[in-house]
C-alpha cells in the first residue's frame, strides 16, 4: 500500500552476513508489496554499546536509528543466531529503542514486526521467540509468520545470494505480510482519529454536553 513505511533492521558485524542478505529479500517483499522501505545495516551503522551516560545526548547514528524505527509503519527484524539467542549487537540495538520510552505514544507503539533469524544449525526459532519478548516490550505486534533460517552457510551465498528458492519465497511473503497487516494498522488509526474528530463537532454543536 502506498504511504506505507517499513524498516528492515539488522545483519551481523560480518561483511557477508546471511541475516543481512536474509533481510534484504524481506525489505525487498515489502517494497514489492507497495511499501517505501529502508534497511538499517548493523555493520554500516557501527552503533555504541548502549550506556545510560549517553541518554542525554545521544550520538547522531543512534538518534538516526531511533527516528527511523519510530517513524516506521512496520518493521523487519533480522538477527544471526549466536550461541542459542539473539546476536549482541542486535540487542543492542534494540536496547537504544529504550530511549523512545519517553515518546508520545511511547517506543514501537502499534508497529508491525516481521521476525527472521539466520542460524548455522536448526534452532533458530530460539531467536524469534528472544526478539517477539523485545517485540513486545515496545509496544509493536509481532506477525504470527516467522522465518528462521536453518543451515544458513548453505543457504546464503558469500555474495547474499540466496541459494534456496523456499527461503527467497518465505522471506519475501514475510516482507508482504508485515505491509499487509501494517495496512490494517493504519487504517484503524484512521478510523480512530475519525471517530474523535465525529464526538468533538458533537460535543460543541450539543450545548450543554459536559464534555469527558
Ligand atoms: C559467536 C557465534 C555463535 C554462534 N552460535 C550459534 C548457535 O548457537 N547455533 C547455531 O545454529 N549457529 C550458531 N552460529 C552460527 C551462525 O548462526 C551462522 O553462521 C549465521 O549464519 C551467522 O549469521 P551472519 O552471517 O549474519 O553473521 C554462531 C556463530 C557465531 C559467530
Amino acid at each position: 500500500m502506498a504511504g506505507l513505511r517499513i524498516v528492515g533492521l539488522g545483519g551481523s558485524l560480518r561483511e557477508a552476513s546471511r541475516s543481512r542478505a536474509a533481510l534484504a529479500v524481506a525489505v525487498n517483499g515489502a517494497s514489492a508489496a507497495g511499501a517505501s522501505v529502508e534497511l538499517l545495516d548493523l555493520r554500516e551503522l557501527g552503533l555504541p554499546m548502549y550506556s545510560a551516560a549517553l541518554e542525554a545526548d545521544p550520538p547522531a547514528v543512534v538518534r538516526t536509528l531511533i527516528d527511523t524505527c519510530y517513524e516506521a509503519d512496520g518493521m523487519l527484524w533480522s538477527s544471526p543466531m549466536y550461541n542459542g539467542s539473539v546476536s549482541g549487537s542486535f540487542k543492542n540495538a534494540i536496547d537504544w529503542l529504550h530511549l523512545l520510552g519517553t515518546r508520545e505514544p511511547p517506543y514501537l507503539h502499534d508497529e508491525v514486526i516481521g521476525l527472521i533469524s539466520a542460524a548455522g544449525g536448526t534452532q533458530g526459532l530460539q531467536v524469534v521467540n528472544t526478539m517477539e519478548f523485545s517485540v513486545r516490550s515496545l509496544r509493536g505486534w509481532a506477525v504470527p509468520y516467522v522465518v528462521p533460517v536453518p543451515r544458513a552457510t548453505r543457504v546464503f551465498a558469500e555474495s547474499g545470494a540466496v541459494q534456496d528458492e523456499l527461503v527467497e519465497q518465505q522471506l519475501h511473503m514475510l516482507g508482504e505480510e508485515v505491509v499487509r497487516v501494517a495496512e490494517r494498522f493504519s487504517r484503524d488509526a484512521t478510523l480512530h482519529r475519525q471517530a474523535e474528530c465525529d464526538d468533538t463537532a458533537e460535543r460543541v454543536a450539543t450545548p450543554g454536553l459536559v464534555s469527558g
